[in-house]
């Protein structure tokens, strides 16, 4: 292998990335990152590392690597820090989560062993867990808040950072309404002086001591985290990029390269029905109907948008579409989702497919969350604050601006990434913004 992967872009400076949730999907980025450094590994399914842009002048096709045209921080200078409300190490984490073979991480060892979690923020009534003792003591949310700051502010002088990112990566926490308190970032405020408003969530707490620095902050899961008015309203005053919600990695993806191309051939569906076999850590807390609840949301609103029933009623005025999540822990992270869709075609005549994708859950996400914190930066750089809906191609249930419909189909969303992109790249002839 001749690429190097590091000591690019030396001038893009020191990143910070933290993780609020030191669990499979974050030890699995860290550990990669760390493989891939030394040559022991390659950054596949990463489009920051590997995927190209063209920076031609319109008419004239000029292809160029995306590390080679973007200022990207180089993996060199990304340091790795976050909380846990479990005390851990990166390594022992990753031994847990057992998404890496075993070998690999004793070679990883002396890296992943010098990152240990601050304690997080733990509320028992968005996680059922009832063996945690390692989180954040405070009279009111404000005090948590501050002391996420004060984690952030220390770990950035200490590393001598130049900027950080913030990725929400813990358990899936259990469905909560929208309430008034998330209205306006006034009424979240006066929530965030009480301790015991089960209006906000841990999350949002991380959140909202991200924004108040001016940090980028993503959501990897699908809690509602930063998905209120309130938060985006602290993002656009503070001048922090947001992006979320939910990685989209395995059967969702699937679901969005298929079903536009069913409806390109206008091909009619009667129903869709989408299950899961997983046994990580993240199929025990979804097997908690409460946090299911959540996910199935997420997971639920991409075919409506996708297939337009408005438009299309005889194709898609009546499918059933379901989608469902059993924890068996022999899987273990290797995760099998199935789909059985059910077609119609030229004169009603019903046909089938069956799709079954024996994944890894955490080798799918691990580099969505690189690239996140890369372009997220980048993002931060250029001066973009609030929901980032160019980073849509990331996520399953993409974050939009004053409640725009989000674009779900994986073609159109890598388009006007690319867009953004060689926007940021200083390219003339790219597209304006809101064009
Ligand atoms: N694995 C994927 O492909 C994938 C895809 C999309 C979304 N997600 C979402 O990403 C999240 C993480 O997935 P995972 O597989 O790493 O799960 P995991 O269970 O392995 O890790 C979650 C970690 O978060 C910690 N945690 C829980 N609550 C916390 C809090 N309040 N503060 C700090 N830490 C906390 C847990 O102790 C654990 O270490 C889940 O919400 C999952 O639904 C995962």
């Amino acid at each position: 292998m001749t690429t190097s992967w590091s000591g690019q872009h030396a001038r893009a400076g020191r990143l910070g990335v933290l993780f609020a949730g030191l669990g499979s999907i974050s030890t699995t980025l860290i550990a990669g990152v760390h493989a891939i450094k030394t040559g022991i590994g390659r950054p596949i399914g990463s489009l920051a590392q590997l995927g190209g842009l063209d920076i031609g002048a319109p008419g004239s096709p000029k292809f160029s690597y995306l590390r080679d045209c973007l200022d990207l921080v180089a993996l060199d200078n990304l340091v790795f820090g976050g909380w846990d409300i479990v005390k851990t190490d990166a390594y022992a984490a990753a031994k847990r989560a057992a998404v890496l073979e075993t070998g690999l991480l004793e070679t990883l060892a002396p890296e992943l062993e010098k990152i240990r979690p601050w304690p997080g923020i733990f509320d028992n009534r968005f996680n059922r867990r009832n063996d945690i003792t390692f989180y954040k003591k405070g009279r009111q949310f404000l005090d948590l808040a501050d002391q996420v700051r004060s984690d952030i502010l220390q770990f950035q002088d200490q590393n001598h950072l130049d900027r950080s990112v913030l990725l929400w990566c813990g358990s899936t926490e259990t469905y909560l309404e929208p309430s008034t308190a998330h209205e306006t970032l006034s009424g979240f405020e006066a929530a965030m002086r009480q301790s015991d408003h089960a209006v906000i969530a841990p999350s949002m707490i991380y959140a909202y001591a991200a924004l108040s620095l001016g940090m980028p902050f993503v959501n990897a899961t699908p809690s509602r985290t930063v998905d209120i008015p309130a938060l985006m309203e602290l993002a656009q005053r503070s001048g922090a990029p947001v992006a979320g919600k939910d990685l989209k990695t395995g059967q969702t993806l699937l679901k969005t390269i298929l079903a536009p191309g069913l409806r390109d051939r206008m091909l009619g569906l009667e129903g869709w029905f989408s299950t899961n076999i997983l046994g990580n850590a993240d199929g025990e807390t979804l097997d908690d109907p409460a946090a299911f609840k959540t996910k199935r949301e997420s997971k639920l609103a991409v075919l409506q948008s996708m297939l337009r029933p408005d438009l299309y009623p005889e194709l898609y005025g009546r499918f059933h579409h379901d989608v469902r999540i059993n924890y068996y822990p022999p899987a273990g992270d290797n995760k099998e989702s199935w789909d059985a869709i059910d077609i119609f075609g030229w004169l009603d005549y019903p046909m089938s497919i069956r799709v079954d994708f024996l994944c890894r859950d955490s080798i799918l996400a691990a580099p969505l969350l690189l690239d996140l914190a890369l372009f997220m930066d980048l993002a931060k750089r250029a001066d973009l604050a609030g929901p980032q809906e160019w980073l849509a191609f990331y996520f399953k249930s993409p974050l939009t601006s004053n409640g725009k419909p989000a674009e779900h189909e994986l073609s159109k969303q890598l388009i006007v990434l690319q867009q953004q992109l060689r926007r940021l790249a200083g390219i003339s002839s790219a597209t304006p913004a809101n064009a």
